[in-house]
């Protein structure tokens, strides 16, 4: 059964009350833009392709046509969505939250997600723990690609120096960028209160995120259609898509409901 209206006015005066809000968000929050998420079977043109293989440097370079146009392929189907009323509503907790006297360090989002739909929406404070899919860099000594990059290429461009670009995405099998990752970490130990949105909560060190919340005393509201391996440990599980329940949280916020 979906969240009750008591638990969505429980949680919502949670946010009301906190002091530091911390939002970590998964590819579940991007599914009603029409983003299919990780663990969704693959389809059409890339069904049968393991994103696990093919996300990987080794795929890369064993293929790096095919890796580049299936990353071509998510990019354009990014650009050709809109961030969704769960983003949306992100964007105003972030918002509200500057507004506060406790300033902008009361709130960050912590985001697995590639495709840069929480900043389409408004969000500013964003900490992108698996990078993006919309910049590119040199495989070889990760010089930035500042020029925009043409789709439907059969291969990857090369860098200035000669060597093939590839996403500003981590791999599987590839360090997440340390500053980013120490300062997700840092904010998850500080937060008294985190919403963990749209994630199976399986992938490390993502994964690590809620339970440093727990370990410092705060409360993690889990939001997703499905329980997770995150679920029992959860202060609170608020049943229900993402797009559907952060507005309504929102709502409450506002004390319209
Ligand atoms: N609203 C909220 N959650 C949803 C929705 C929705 N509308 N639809 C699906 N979900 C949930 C699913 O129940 C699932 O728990 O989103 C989650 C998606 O899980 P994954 O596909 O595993 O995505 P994610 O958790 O982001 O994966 C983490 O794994 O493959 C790697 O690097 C990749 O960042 C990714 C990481």
């Amino acid at each position: 059964m979906d969240a009750s209206q008591a638990d969505l006015k429980k949680v919502a005066s949670y946010i009301k009350e906190c002091q530091r809000l911390v939002i970590l968000t998964g590819a579940g929050v991007s599914k009603e833009s029409g983003i299919p998420t990780f663990r969704d079977k693959m389809t059409g043109l890339w069904e049968g392709y393991d994103p696990a293989k093919m996300a990987t440097p080794e795929g890369f370079l064993k293929d790096p046509s095919l890796v580049w146009r299936w990353y071509d392929w998510r990019r354009k189907l990014v650009g050709e969505v809109q961030p969704n009323a769960g983003h949306v509503a992100m964007a105003s907790l972030e918002a509200r939250s500057s507004a506060l006297e406790s300033g902008p360090d009361h709130f960050t989002l912590v985001t697995q997600n590639v495709d840069r739909l929480h900043q389409r929406a408004g969000s500013t404070r964003v900490l992108e723990l698996h990078g993006n899919i919309v910049t590119f860099r040199c495989f070889e000594r990760g010089h930035q690609a500042h020029e925009s990059i043409p789709f439907d290429l059969e291969f990857p461009p090369l860098c200035r120096c000669g060597a093939l670009l590839r996403p500003n995405v981590v791999w599987f099998g590839e360090a997440l960028p340390a500053a980013v990752l120490s300062a997700a970490s840092q904010v998850a130990r500080q937060c008294d209160l985190m919403l963990v949105v749209g994630t199976s909560a399986l992938v490390q060190p993502a994964a690590s995120l809620p339970y440093m919340a727990l370990e410092g005393g705060a409360k993690v509201i889990e939001i997703n259609p499905n329980e997770t391996a995150l679920t029992e440990d959860a202060t609170t599980f608020l049943k229900g898509a993402s797009g559907v329940v952060m507005p309504q949280l929102v709502r409450f916020l506002d004390g319209v409901n």
